[in-house]
């Protein structure tokens, strides 16, 4: 006899659960540095439009998919659109098309060069997923979002490796860098050995597993119940510290004072990119958690709790992390040099001693946003396992973790040296042009499922949702549980504050409600907005 689905105990699970996913290595790593790079407080201007024009739209629906379907992405898609419709021959269809042309294009370029231009087997992929589409159905978009979920934990489980040794290493007092070329050699030589890092990335992955153990609402809500107030208070512990040094304002200045003069069309593409990656969106992960909601629940008011604590979390990071590096002089770098060079510096020189307890505070902070993200990702295989092949929980646990974590090994390993490894990355060349396959299978990884994968299905939600499962539908399912009619709340009425003003008494009857605006939203504005940031991540330009 099939066992009945689980759900969530109640809203504050969810919704802690949800942003478990949400707040990760983006809010707390990524987004400081490019909110410092693009303009402080502008960029912080524009990133929060972005919240409210692509993310939160998106974030209902993939909601609304879930907790329709009760379905994993895969099913969920199939439950809504079996395959043989018309949508999936057409899209089946494109997607051949542009298969030709790219196969085209990357053979005749080896012979009229001899050189690979990477298209053959981006083609390749093309092929296949077309085909698959035609074949199978829409429901092979979910699919994709799986896979590509699965990868990124494949290298997101790494990154928590490295967390760990260094959450160990503070604590331990084994941080104590005097400069950052010290830091900066430790780190190196940190992460070129391959075993240890491997080692590391095992430990990440079976703490993850571990929270998924005991289920949904034993093992996810218990765990994210403890956890995220752990960190927010982890975080309120050190910016308080770090704006408390001398010559603290200088980071804040840096961090939010608005200047519109380092404002680019790119960096509002990454601003949109961001606002997506840092919501779990575009992976069927808000799927998988909605897929475990109880139908009296309000999506649109747990959305919103959702969207506030990851933005929340995300300022509240750069004010943990600029106050304390400015304050020490020191020049905030990007990418992975400023959390793992830079601040352990910094922390190191702060007046009163004791730097290593905060840096310990700071990675203990990181780990478990880092860890409940990945939890997510692997749950969302789990669903998938279980919906569609009947597994029980602990064995669909245990072979995704097998899996995953021997292809976090190898990207482990390439970090160390693709040498290492000659076959993969002469696999990866012959596919890819070494234009792609610059860094090492862990960048390579990175690249594709960030900059292609992500947006592509995102892109391809947002269609479904609009289009296929329609607006009209979907709107049914979110008004489900929305006693309070959230949805139908007028939007000039929202803005005015509430004043009940006979003009706006009137504009309620007008019908463009909060509804009508997520439908547009959905329907028009995300996909095209999406395609723009998919072409500016591929390094299309498209001269404006
Ligand atoms: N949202 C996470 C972060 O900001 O770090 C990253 C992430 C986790 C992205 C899970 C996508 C995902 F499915």
């Amino acid at each position: 006899m099939e066992q009945k689905r689980e759900t969530w105990g109640g809203t504050i699970g969810f919704v802690l659960a949800a942003a478990g996913s949400a707040i990760g290595l983006g809010n707390i790593w990524k987004f400081p540095y490019i909110t410092g790079m693009n303009g402080g407080g502008a960029f912080v201007i524009v990133y929060l439009i972005c919240i409210f024009l692509l993310g939160t739209p998106l974030m209902l629906s993939e909601i609304a998919i879930g907790r329709k379907t009760a379905r994993n992405p895969y099913g969920a898609f199939k439950t809504i659109s079996p395959a043989g419709s018309k949508f999936s021959y057409v899209l089946g269809a494109l997607l051949l098309l542009q298969a030709v042309f790219m196969i085209y294009s990357g053979v005749d370029n080896v012979i009229d060069n001899g050189t690979n231009s990477g298209m053959i087997g981006f083609g390749v992929i093309s092929a296949i997923a077309g085909g698959l589409i035609i074949w199978k159905g829409v429901a092979m978009v979910g699919l994709f979002s799986i896979l590509t979920g699965l990868a990124i934990l494949s290298y997101y489980s790494v990154v928590g490796g490295w967390i760990l040794e260094y959450v160990y290493l503070s604590f331990s007092q084994n941080i104590q860098f005097e400069t950052v070329a010290d830091a900066k050699e430790a780190f190196g030589s940190f992460i070129s050995q391959p075993w240890k890092v491997a080692i590391l990335h095992l430990i990440f992955m079976v703490l993850c597993a571990a929270m998924l153990w005991g289920g949904i609402r034993n093992g996810v809500e218990r765990w994210s119940k403890i956890l995220m107030p752990a960190l927010l208070l982890l975080l309120i512990a050190v910016i308080i510290r770090g704006v408390t040094l001398p010559g603290a304002i200088e980071g804040v200045k840096f961090f939010l004072y608005p200047d519109f003069s380092k404002l680019s069309t790119g960096s509002i593409l990454e601003a949109l990119g961001h606002s997506f990656y840092s919501l779990s969106l575009g992976m069927g992960i808000m799927i998988t958690y909605g897929s475990y909601m109880k139908k009296q629940e309000n999506i649109l008011k747990t959305s919103v709790y959702i969207i506030i604590l990851d933005t929340v979390a995300a300022l509240m990071a750069g004010l943990a992390i600029f106050p304390a590096v400015f304050a020490m002089n020191y020049e905030p770098a990007a990418g992975p040099s400023l959390i793992f060079q830079v601040l352990p510096v910094a922390f190191n020189h702060f007046p009163g001693g004791f730097g290593w307890f905060w840096a310990g505070l700071f990675f203990l902070m990181l780990t478990i946003a880092a860890f409940t993200s990945g939890a997510s990702l692997l749950e969302m295989g789990v669903t998938f396992l279980m919906d569609q092949l009947k597994w029980g929980r602990k064995k669909a646990i245990a072979v995704l973790f097998v899996v995953i974590s021997a292809l976090g090994v190898l990207s482990a390993i390439s970090i160390a040296g693709w040498e290492n490894i000659p076959w993969l990355k002469k696999a990866f060349d012959f596919c890819f042009s070494p234009d792609y396959v610059k860094g090492s299978f862990f960048d390579v990884l990175d690249y594709i499922t960030s900059n292609w994968c992500l947006p592509l299905a995102g892109m391809m939600t947002a269609i479904f949702t609009g289009w296929i499962w329609t607006a009209r539908r979907a709107a049914r399912e979110l008004r489900e549980g929305d006693t309070n009619r959230l949805m139908d709340t007028n939007i000039l009425l929202l803005l005015s504050g509430f004043r009940k003003e006979p003009f706006y008494r009137q504009m309620l009857y007008s019908g463009l409600t909060l509804t009508t605006l997520w439908a547009i939203l959905t329907r028009f504005f995300a996909p095209v907005i999406i395609f723009f940031v998919f072409l500016h991540s591929l390094g299309i330009n498209l001269g404006f």
